[in-house]
């Protein structure tokens, strides 16, 4: 027993010497994740948070390697950089390839296991193997982890604050769908930067996407649902007919189960975004998928709310005696019961405590708050009350729809 404890002293004893002979902090850990840093340029006077994130991550024992599409002319040999040969980790990659617009990495190029930007996902490891830069507003990487799992990691291209903020609606809004079972990717907030303390803030926030099947319903080339179309328009330049929850929607709805729910999310949520390409059709399990949900309450430009539009339509459906055949009755019970589950579930004041939640997980300390987000948040929210009363007037006029429909032929 004795002899036992002497040679456990002597083992931490070895240790310490050896952790002291090796001296730095730096020396790399095996079981810390690589990490991938994916950067337009790359080393760049102008950015200095990446440069201090990244020897940060070197002196805590990370492997790093960066990919760049291109280095900085401006650029000067800095202390900074040359102090742990940044440059021999510098990968330099087109994968902005502007005629494909998104490139599968070719076997050569295949990082290995990364973690991803600078960024854990549940420690486990994680390979890019596509990146889309056809969008204006985001980056988006396809990823799939050590199990196979496949996700989509997005980053706003703008650095501004609000810009970065919208992670928060894009984790509410899926959270949303999630917690009511509305069919739609679910989302997690990727925070600012793993926190050592004191050592950087990082700058831009991420959502970790879970990749729904299918294909866009852009897409489709035929079949049942290839001219189905959703949106609610709200700007106040569209033709009266498009616009909000009209006969088209409601028609277009009651083609399949998943899509009154879809559309009353959208309606709950104001989000007037639901272009073909925002969500998916799966064939081989015949359901639909939301994607895309980082705006919530647009009333930008004159825009009207989506709510608000939903109920002077159905008022004006009334009004009109408008008739629905039983598959679009059925449709909007769907579009009414989910609307329900949704005000049930998500009053205001739940809507704030996540906002503020999530804020928080992204990164953006509410009394940090600058007066633009501020702002924002705070029109965010007068626009939720609002929207609450709308959809439970929305129910009220929906029942009186159905209701009106039961001396016609249609019912
Ligand atoms: N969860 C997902 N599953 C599958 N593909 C996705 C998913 N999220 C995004 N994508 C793909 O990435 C593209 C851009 O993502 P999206 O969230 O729509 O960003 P944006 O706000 O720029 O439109 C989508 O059109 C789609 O092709
Ligand atoms: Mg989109």
């Amino acid at each position: 027993m004795v002899k036992r404890n002497k040679l456990m002293i002597f083992r931490k004893i070895l240790f310490l010497l050896l952790f002291l002979v090796s001296g730095r902090a730096h020396c790399l850990d095996k079981n810390k994740p690589k990490i991938l840093f994916i950067v337009h340029k790359f080393p760049r006077l102008t950015e200095t948070f990446v440069l201090s994130q990244i020897n940060g991550l070197i002196e805590n024992g990370f492997d790093i390697t960066i990919w760049a599409r291109e280095g900085d002319e401006t650029y000067v040999l800095q202390s900074d950089v040359s102090k742990y040969n940044l440059l021999e980790k510098i990968l330099y990659i087109d994968f902005y390839n502007s005629k494909t617009q998104s490139t599968t990495l070719r076997q050569n190029q295949n990082p290995g296991n990364f973690a991803l930007l600078n960024l854990q996902y549940n420690r486990k490891k994680i390979v890019v193997y596509k990146f889309l830069d056809n969008r204006t507003s985001c980056y988006v990487f396809f990823i799939k982890d050590g199990e196979d799992n496949h996700y989509i990691v997005k980053q706003k291209r703008k650095d501004s604050l609000v810009s970065q903020f919208r992670v928060v609606f894009e984790m509410l809004n899926a959270y949303i769908a999630e917690i009511v079972e509305i069919p739609a990717h679910r989302v997690r907030i990727l925070p600012m930067g793993i926190p050592f303390p004191g050592k950087f803030v990082a700058k831009k926030t991420a959502t970790i996407h879970t990749l729904v099947p299918g294909c866009q319903v852009k897409q489709l080339q035929g079949g049942p649902y290839y001219d189905v179309d959703i949106k609610q328009y709200n700007h106040p330049l569209v033709s009266k007919y498009k616009m909000g929850l009209n006969r088209k929607v409601i028609a277009d709805m009651a083609l399949h189960s998943d899509l009154p729910l879809i559309v009353a999310l959208d309606t709950f949520i104001g989000n007037r975004d639901r272009n073909p390409n925002n969500y998916f059709y799966d064939q081989s399990s015949d359901r639909f998928y939301a994607i895309d949900m980082d705006e919530i309450c647009d009333t930008r430009d004159g825009r009207i709310l989506v709510s608000k539009l939903a109920c002077s339509k159905v008022r004006g459906m009334l009004k009109n005696n408008e008739i629905f055949n039983r598959h679009e009755i059925k449709g909007l019970q769907h579009y009414q019961a989910t609307l329900k589950k949704l005000v049930d579930n998500f009053p205001p004041r739940i809507i704030y405590m996540l906002i503020d939640q999530f804020a928080l997980q992204a990164g953006f300390k509410k009394k940090y708050y600058v007066p633009e987000i501020l702002n924002m948040v705070n029109q965010t929210k007068m626009k939720i009350e609002k929207t609450y009363y709308d959809i439970q007037r929305l129910i009220n006029l929906i029942s009186q729809l159905i209701e009106s429909q039961k001396n016609s032929n249609g019912y």
